[in-house]
C-alpha cells in the first residue's frame, strides 16, 4: 500500500516499509526495514542534506561513490543535473521488450528533469500486495534536440543507514554454481558481477547485505552482463547499486527516444529464511506465468548422463521402456538427434533430424508416448557450428567480426540474436522442432559465453544489451506460439539462472553436476533465491560421472528431492532391485509432489558437516525434511539437529521414509515447538557399513499434524 502524508510518501509491503520523502527538495529514502504501522515523521531524521540518502544518484555532484547514472550529454560533459519535478501514484511503466514481474500492484512513479540536458528520468516503485519484494524500474527518455550517450545506468540504489554488513554473494563456475561467499565490508567498493555476456556461473545477481537481525537482498530480472556493487563512505552509510554492467557499455539515446533498465528487486527481511521466502513467493506469483504457473512438473527421465552422444534408436526406446516402468512421466531426448551431431564439434544451427541415428524423429517422439510418456527434446538455438549447413549459408549470422575466425568455445559459435533476421530464423527453427516432434517439454541450453560480441553495424557499447532484447523477443514470440510446452532452461548447467530467463521459462536445470554431496551445495545456494519449483534435480549414476564420489541411491534421491525430480543414467545398467526402489522413490515424490515443489523451504542450520532442508505446507499441517551428514567421524556416535518452518502448538507425527540401507523406520510423536528448538538426538544417519565409503548420507522425515497441543 502507498500512502502520502504532506511531503512524505509511505510504501508498505505486508511485512516491510520503504519511506520516502521530497520535504528538503530532493527525494530521499528516510527508511527502509520493517513495517511501521504510524505514520513517518520526517522531523526525527536529522542527517546533513548534503549526505542524505538519495533515490538515486548522478555525477557531477560532490558524492563521489558510484553513482546510478552517468550520462555523456552532446556537448561532451557527464554532469548531470536532474530535479524532482512530480510524483504520481498510477500505472507501471512499460518495460518494451525487457521482462519483467506481473501482477495486481501499486507503482509509485517519480519524474524529475534536467533543463539544460533536456532528459527527463523516470524511477518507479511497484509493491503487490502478497509479498515484501519491491520491484524497481526507471526509464531515460531524451526529450531534446540531440542524442546523449548513457554510460552507466544502474536499476536500482539502495542507500543504508550504518555500515558493517556482511555481503553474501553466490558464485562459482562450470559444475559448481552459486557457492556461498560471505565477505565483511570494510571499507571500499565490493563488486560482484558478469561481463560474460550472461548472468553467468560465476556471479549470481542475487545478493544479501546482512547484519544482526537484518537482511536487505536484491536480484535483478534480467539475464546479460550486470554489476553489483555495495560501498562504504565515511558517513556511516552503504549504498547497493545493481544494474546491467557498465563494463564497455554505452547506449546512444536518440532525441525522442528513451532507454528502460532491467527490473530491479530488493527485499528486507529480519533473517536469510525471511529473504528465502519472499523471494521464493515473489517469483513463483509475479515471475513465473502462463500454464506452468503452480502447476506441478512432470517426473523427467533424461538420456545425457546415460549415453552423451552415443545413442540408437533402439537403445533409446529401450530407455523409454525402463522409464516408463519406473515411473517418470516425460523422456526428454538430449542433444545428439540433429544435423550429423556425434559430438560436439557440428550442427548447432541444424535443427532437422539426423535420421540415420534417429530413425526418424517424429516417429521415435510417437513411439515415445506410445509408452506412455510425454515426449520432450533438447535444442541450443542461440549457437551456431562452424560445421554445419546453417553456417555454409549463413556465416554472416554468427556473433562474431569478420576480419576474425571468433573465438571458440565448447568448439562453437554464437550466433548474431541482436540481428532481426537471425531472431526470425531462431522461431522458425525451434518452431519447426516443437511442431514435428509434437513436444510437450524444451530443454533450452547455451553453452559457451560471449568472447567476440559483435553485429555489422551495431555500436560495441550497446552490443550485449541488444543481444539480449534479442533474445528476449525471440523467447517471448515462442512462448507464446507454444503456450502449453513446459520450457527449461539450462546453460552448461546453471549458468543462467536468473529472474530474466525464468519469465519464459518456469524451470532451470541448476548444474551438470549430480553428484549428491556437491550438488547439494548448490541447490542450497540456488534455493536461497529461487522456488523449488524452478529447479530441476536429478537422480544420476554413483560412482558420480562428474566427481567420482559414492552415494546410495536413497541419499541421491533424498537431494534431488528438493527440485523438480528427474533421473538422468543409463537404466539399461540398474538392477531389477534399484528399479523398483526408483519406482517406490517416483510413487512417493508423486504423492508428495505439491508439497516438495511448492511448500515453503527452509534451509536447515549447518554445523559439525550436518545439515538439511525442510518443506512445509502453507497450513503447516505437513512437511519433509532432509537431514544430510558431509562427513564422517570414525567414533562419533549420532547427530543432532533442530527443524524449522513447524507450528509450534502442533503434535506432529515424525516417520522417517524408508530407506533400503538403513534398518527399519521409526516414528515418534513431538510438538513443533520441541522439534525446532530442542536438538534431537538421533544415531541412524549414517546407515549400515555397507555405506562407509559414500561422501554423503541422508535421511529423510516426513512429519505429519496430529494434533493440537
Ligand atoms: C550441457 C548441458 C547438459 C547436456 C549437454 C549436452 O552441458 O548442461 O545437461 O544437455 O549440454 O551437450
Amino acid at each position: 500500500m502507498i500512502r502520502k502524508k504532506g511531503n512524505v510518501y509511505k510504501i508498505d509491503t505486508p511485512n516491510t516499509s520503504l519511506v520516502l520523502s521530497t520535504e528538503r527538495g530532493v527525494a530521499e529514502v528516510l527508511y527502509y526495514g520493517k513495517l511501521l504501522k504510524a505514520p513517518f515523521e520526517p522531523a526525527a531524521v536529522t542527517d546533513d542534506l548534503s549526505h542524505c540518502r538519495k533515490v538515486f544518484s548522478e555525477t557531477g555532484k560532490t558524492d563521489f561513490r558510484e553513482p546510478q547514472l552517468r550520462i555523456e550529454l552532446s556537448d561532451g560533459s557527464v554532469a548531470t543535473d536532474f530535479v524532482l519535478s512530480r510524483i504520481k501514484r498510477g500505472e507501471r511503466p512499460s518495460m518494451g521488450d525487457l521482462p519483467a514481474s506481473y501482477g495486481e500492484g501499486e507503482t509509485l512513479r517519480l519524474e524529475f528533469f534536467d533543463e539544460y540536458a533536456r532528459l527527463r528520468y523516470y524511477l518507479a516503485y511497484t509493491v503487490y500486495p502478497d509479498t515484501d519484494v519491491i520491484c524497481v524500474t526507471s526509464e531515460i527518455v531524451n526529450c531534446g534536440k540531440k542524442s546523449v550517450r548513457i554510460q552507466k545506468a544502474a536499476s536500482l540504489q539502495l542507500d543504508l543507514a550504518g555500515e558493517g554488513f556482511t555481503v553474501v554473494t553466490y558464485d562459482g563456475s562450470w559444475g559448481a554454481e552459486r557457492q556461498r561467499h560471505e565477505h565483511t565490508l570494510v571499507a571500499g567498493v565490493f563488486v560482484n558481477e558478469s561481463n560474460a555476456g550472461s548472468s553467468s556461473p560465476f556471479h549470481n545477481p542475487f545478493l544479501m547485505l546482512k547484519r544482526e537481525g537484518e537482511v536487505y537482498a536484491t536480484n535483478l530480472v534480467y539475464s546479460g552482463n550486470h554489476r553489483e556493487t555495495v560501498e562504504t563512505n565515511s558517513f556511516l552509510q552503504t549504498r547497493l547499486l545493481t544494474g546491467i554492467s557498465d563494463v564497455g557499455f554505452c547506449w546512444e539515446v536518440l532525441p525522442g527516444e528513451s532507454f528502460v533498465t532491467p527490473e530491479a528487486v530488493m527485499v528486507y527481511a529480519p533473517d536469510e529464511d525471511g529473504v528465502a521466502c519472499q523471494m521464493h513467493a515473489f517469483v513463483s506469483e509475479h515471475v513465473i506465468r502462463g500454464k506452468w504457473k503452480r502447476k506441478e512438473r512432470p517426473v523427467l527421465y533424461n538420456n545425457w548422463e546415460g549415453t552423451t552422444f552415443a545413442f540408437t534408436r533402439e537403445k533409446i526406446l529401450s530407455l523409454a521402456d525402463r522409464a516408463a516402468l519406473m515411473g517418470a512421466e516425460l523422456f526428454v531426448l538430449d542433444d545428439g538427434w540433429f544435423g550429423h551431431r556425434d559430438d560436439d564439434h557440428s550442427s548447432l544451427g541444424d535443427w532437422f533430424d539426423y535420421e540415420a541415428k534417429t530413425g526418424g524423429i517424429a516417429s521415435l517422439a510417437d513411439a515415445i508416448r506410445a509408452k506412455g510418456l510425454k515426449f520432450g527434446i533438447w535444442v541450443e538455438p542461440e549457437m551456431i557450428s562452424e560445421d554445419s549447413e546453417l553456417f555454409a549459408k549463413h556465416p554472416e549470422f554468427a556473433m562474431k567480426p569478420l576480419r576474425k575466425a571468433g573465438t571458440k568455445m565448447r568448439n562453437q559459435l554464437l550466433l548474431n540474436l541482436a540481428d532481426k533476421q537471425v531472431q526470425n530464423y531462431v522461431v522458425r527453427a525451434v518452431s519447426h522442432v516443437i511442431q514435428e516432434t509434437k513436444a510437450a517439454y524444451v530443454k533450452w541450453d547455451y553453452n559457451r559465453f560471449f568472447t567476440d560480441p559483435y553485429g555489422k553495424g551495431i555500436a560495441s557499447g550497446e552490443y550485449c544489451h541488444r543481444y539480449m532484447l534479442g533474445l528476449y523477443s525471440v523467447l517471448s514470440r515462442l512462448v507464446e506460439k507454444f503456450p502449453s510446452v513446459l520450457f527449461e532452461s539450462c546453460a552448461s548447467g546453471g549458468g543462467r539462472y536468473d529472474p530474466g530467463m525464468l519469465c519464459f521459462m518456469p524451470q532451470t536445470w541448476a548444474s551438470d553436476n549430480t553428484d549428491a554431496r556437491e550438488r547439494y551445495r548448490i541447490q542450497q545456494g540456488t534455493l536461497q533465491a529461487y522456488p523449488k519449483s524452478t529447479m530441476g534435480a536429478h537422480v544420476s549414476a554413483s560412482p558420480n560421472q562428474q566427481s567420482g564420489f559414492l552415494s546410495t541411491l536413497e541419499t541421491r534421491f533424498n537431494v534431488a528431492s528438493a527440485g523438480v525430480l528427474g533421473y538422468e543414467l543409463d537404466l539399461a545398467e540398474l538392477t531389477d532391485e534399484e528399479l523398483s526402489l526408483i519406482q517406490r522413490q517416483i510413487e512417493f515424490y508423486q504423492a508428495n509432489r505439491e508439497l516438495l515443489q511448492f511448500g515453503t523451504y527452509y534451509r536447515l542450520d549447518e554445523r559439525s558437516g550436518l545439515g538439511g532442508f525442510i518443506t512445509v505446507s502453507p497450513d503447516r499441517t505437513k512437511a519433509i525434511a532432509v537431514i544430510t551428514a558431509n562427513e564422517r567421524v570414525t567414533g562419533r556416535g549420532g547427530y543432532a539437529y533442530t527443524l524449522k518452518g513447524l507450528d509450534p502448538s502442533v503434535t506432529y507425527s515424525v516417520t522417517t521414509r524408508e530407506q533400503q540401507g538403513y534398518e527399519g523406520t521409526e516414528s515418534f510423536l513431538a510438538s513443533g515447538e520441541t522439534l525446532m528448538n530442542a536438538p534431537l538426538y538421533r544415531p541412524d544417519i549414517m546407515g549400515d557399513r555397507e555405506n562407509r565409503f559414500n561422501s554423503i548420507f541422508s535421511r529423510m522425515l516426513v512429519l505429519k499434524k496430529v494434533s493440537m497441543r
